[in-house]
């Protein structure tokens, strides 16, 4: 197991080699270094993939049996899943087996959104000494969202003089889930004007045979989106399409694509890119307002878009460490109803808005007073949310007190005690650990953890004199007292407790103790 481990580890963290390595005696390190070129270097980490929605408590993977690690090591190393600043628990390590389980209900969509592939990453910790195993958990996608349509009814009006060939925009369908079991094609109900043209970005519809106003004044057609999931799913929306005498055009944008950046915790009203389309038609025609295609649940109270100036401002909390980038479609349409569609993409700039936390991930109830300087007695993990210099965070402990924090995996501290302990001197520390981000301005946080010192019979009683004198007259009654006698022993308890002897010895050749005794 040890080789395995420490295989794993010389893959990918070079540093912490050091701190296991000094563990080991001389012949250890060599042993395993010669052990190291026969083996193949493993990889350290565990991956997994399982399906979304699955009932709570399945089982994911045996990480004990895929660590090699005995079941019994497994429950007395403390292993655990490490969750400690996540905002949810989804998963657990049931001890009777290893395995690796689920604890709640894992949602694809609300996890990663739309993202292509949905990893999430857990920390399995084992005590120790300290070991840390990254775990990858790559949930599928599972087909239980329908492509869905914004609206029910999408109203157009074109013109009866438009020609073979042009085109208009329909807003596509959205289904939440990804890969093939997202909107696959669409179909269009048969009908006697217009064909489907769909390509990655846009669905329109083409006009193939003239239309003619005195014939037909409106046409209603159905489309369906349809996702290539099994079983497959479906959407529809009705297209009305009145067909007008005037001649007019749809509005185009400047942009196919804009592009900006917002900050974190900006405030409301806080402008954030206007987006602009012109319309060569006159008066009413020519008067194009806008408003925001699909936006997804989550999204849709951030931001806002005026209809009239196309200026769009948040509204709601942006966060970064919530979500860091936004793709929102945007409409314009012209006072006849003939619209086009734009994206915009919004990268949103982290603040440093996270103090550092501080986990106390194991800590010893008592010290006993003789450990060696360099003994770890607790265990600590810090966090900061923030991303890049915000997130980096230096951890120490600034009171004179006989403790440190020695840096060990990832954002783990060890704390070691640093000189001899003295129950005597000392018995309980309060020791103040102090997290620091390096974000400007730096953000701080705090914790106190509380330490005692265990006793060790390690101070002989001592008489408060080294010789004592009493006189007596001869001829005394027996059963009085002579003098006393005091020794104090500052141990703890029956450590401390001292009981008085007489020592074998002898008078004008009768023993002591037929003299005197000693209560
Ligand atoms: C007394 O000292 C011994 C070791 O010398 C230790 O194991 C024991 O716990 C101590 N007793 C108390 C009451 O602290």
């Amino acid at each position: 197991f040890c080789v395995h481990f420490l295989s794993d580890l010389h893959h990918h963290h070079p540093r912490y080699i050091n701190v296991v390595f000094r563990r080991f005696n001389h012949f250890t390190v060599v042993f395993f270094a010669a052990i190291f070129m026969i083996l193949p270097l493993v990889q350290g980490d565990l991956s997994y993939s399982f399906p979304e929605e699955m009932k709570r408590g399945s089982v994911i993977g045996n990480v004990a049996k895929d660590l090699g690690v005995d079941l019994n090591t497994f429950s007395s190393r403390k292993a655990r899943v490490d969750f400690e600043g996540a905002p949810k628990h989804y998963f657990d390590i049931r001890m009777s087996t290893g395995d690796l389980i689920t604890s709640d209900r894992i949602d694809r969509e609300s996890i990663c959104e739309k993202q292509p592939s949905c990893i999430m990453k857990i920390d399995l910790v084992l005590e120790n000494p300290l070991e840390l195993h990254r775990i990858s958990l790559r949930v599928q996608d599972v087909n239980d969202n329908s492509p869905k349509f914004r609206q029910n009814l999408i109203e157009m009006e074109i013109r009866e003089s438009a020609d073979k060939g042009n085109r208009f925009s329909i807003e596509e369908a959205h289904d939440a889930d990804i890969g093939q079991n997202d909107v696959q094609r669409y179909i269009l109900q048969n009908n006697d004007n217009f064909a489907l043209a769909v390509d990655s970005n846009k669905v329109e519809l083409v006009l193939e045979k003239n239309l003619d106003r005195e014939k037909q004044r409106d046409v209603s057609l159905l489309l369906r989106a349809i996702d290539g999931g099994s079983p497959q799913k479906s959407g529809t929306v009705v297209i009305h399409v009145t067909v007008l005498d005037a001649n007019d055009n749809a509005p185009v944008f400047t942009q196919a694509v804009y592009k900006t950046t917002v900050s974190e915790n900006s405030p409301p009203e806080k402008l954030v890119i206007t987006v602009s389309a012109s319309d060569a038609d006159e008066g009413v025609n020519g008067d194009v307002t806008y408003q925001f295609g699909h936006v997804s649940d989550h999204d849709i109270r951030l931001f806002f878009i005026d209809p009239k100036t196309g200026q769009i401002k948040v509204t709601g909390e942006i966060d970064f460490e919530d979500k860091s980038s936004f793709e929102i479609r945007v409409q314009a349409k012209d006072g006849l109803g003939l619209t086009s569609y734009a994206k915009v993409v919004i990268d949103v700039k982290d603040v440093n808005d996270n103090a550092p936390a501080i986990y106390v991930k194991s800590l010893s109830n008592s010290t006993p007073e003789n450990v060696s300087p360099g003994t770890e007695v607790g265990i600590i993990n810090v966090q900061d949310r923030d991303s890049e210099n915000n997130g980096l965070v230096r951890c120490s402990i600034q009171q004179n007190v006989p403790f440190n924090l020695v840096p060990s995996i990832k954002n783990y501290y060890s704390v070691v005690t640093t000189r001899q302990l003295d129950r005597e001197l000392v018995s309980d520390y309060t020791i103040k650990i102090i997290a620091t981000d390096e974000g400007s301005p730096p953000l701080s946080s705090f914790k106190t953890i509380q330490l005692s010192v265990a006793d060790i019979n390690d101070n002989p009683p001592m008489f408060e004199e080294q010789s004592y004198s009493a006189y007596v007259s001869e001829n005394n009654k027996p059963g009085s007292t002579l003098c006393s006698v005091t020794a104090r022993d500052p141990d703890w308890r029956q450590n401390g407790t001292v009981i008085y002897s007489l020592l074998p010895g002898e008078v004008n050749g009768a023993s002591v103790s037929s003299y005197l005794s000693v209560n």
